[in-house]
């Protein structure tokens, strides 16, 4: 179950201003249904050119609703100029949060709430168009929109990214490049420092077993994985157990079996202990997108 605020329950359970307002002034329409989720965000402007009125439909999940309904109480009352300058984390923030896995829906609000503006701006001439090239092709997100989600909320993983925008979510196969986004925004700030930790053989802390373990991982196995499209998450160590989540192409994939085995097992067994067995955490692995609760 999610962790959602009381704010949050509030708006999903007493939508403010559903509906869709006749001869608007602005129509933003966002999302997909084939994606699993749609924003419908229509405005009215008084004389003085604020928004008097703010409808919304939409279709999605507690948190696609609950984000909706917030942005067309957020943008009562403002100038275009001042909507214009609302992010997906003021949305969030002022729902007193969302669990990550749920930031894509603020990102939709923020992204309606300007396709309406630009509506308004072209007098309804001009569709909203998506801006650069489509880096996912599952979900329909160029490099503009990913390289704006990680600038505007710091992210530093591709995990993060999927959370924000969906990309990378789908097939995977276009994680590669969202790692190339990411480390063009974020350089440095993603190199951590490599810790020093002993080699196979030698006698290892609990902690050192972890961080080797995670190394290996990191250095072994998951670039072998996400070249094709996969990835590998370390979920848990318990004793010489290592539980592992396959992502990507690789939680689809039918040789799962044999890479956790066969390629997984068999390198940590020769970088940190012989004696390691790996499980995979089937609770945690990918699941199809289905955005419904
Ligand atoms: S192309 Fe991005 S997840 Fe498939």
């Amino acid at each position: 179950m999610w962790d959602y605020t009381e704010k949050l329950k509030d708006h999903f359970f007493n939508p403010r201003n559903v509906g869709e307002i006749e001869n608007p002034d602005g129509v933003g329409e966002v999302g997909s249904l084939a994606c699993g989720d749609a924003l419908k965000l229509t405005f009215k402007l008084d004389k003085e050119g604020r928004i008097s009125d703010a409808r919304f439909k939409t279709f999605g999940c507690a948190s696609a609703i609950a984000t909706s309904s917030v942005l067309t109480e957020m943008i009562k009352g403002l100038t275009l100029e001042e909507a214009a300058k609302i992010t997906n984390k003021d949305i969030a923030d002022y729902l007193g949060g969302l669990p990550e896995q749920k930031m894509h829906c603020s990102v939709m609000g923020r992204e309606a709430l300007e396709a309406a503006i630009e509506n308004h701006k072209t007098g309804g001439k001009k569709k909203h168009e998506l801006e650069g090239n489509v880096v996912c092709t599952c979900f329909g997100v160029t490099d503009k929109e990913i390289e704006r989600v990680i600038r505007e909320n710091n992210l530093t993983t591709v995990e993060q990214v999927t959370n924000y925008c969906k990309a990378g979510g789908g097939c995977g196969g276009c994680q590669g490049e969202i790692e190339k986004l990411i480390e063009k925004i974020q350089g440095d700030k993603i190199r951590e420092p490599v810790p020093v930790i002993p080699r196979r053989g030698a006698k290892l802390t609990n902690i050192q077993k972890i961080q080797l373990i995670q190394q290996t991982i990191n250095e072994q196995i998951r670039p072998a994985l996400r070249a094709h499209g996969g990835d590998i998450e370390l979920i848990d160590v318990e004793g010489d157990k290592v539980i592992v989540a396959f992502r990507g192409m690789c939680a689809q994939c039918r040789l799962t079996e044999f890479t956790m085995k066969d390629v997984v097992e068999a390198k940590l067994r020769e970088f940190v202990s012989k004696g390691l067995f790996v499980e995979e955490d089937r609770d945690s692995a990918n699941q199809p997108h289905n955005h419904r609760e």
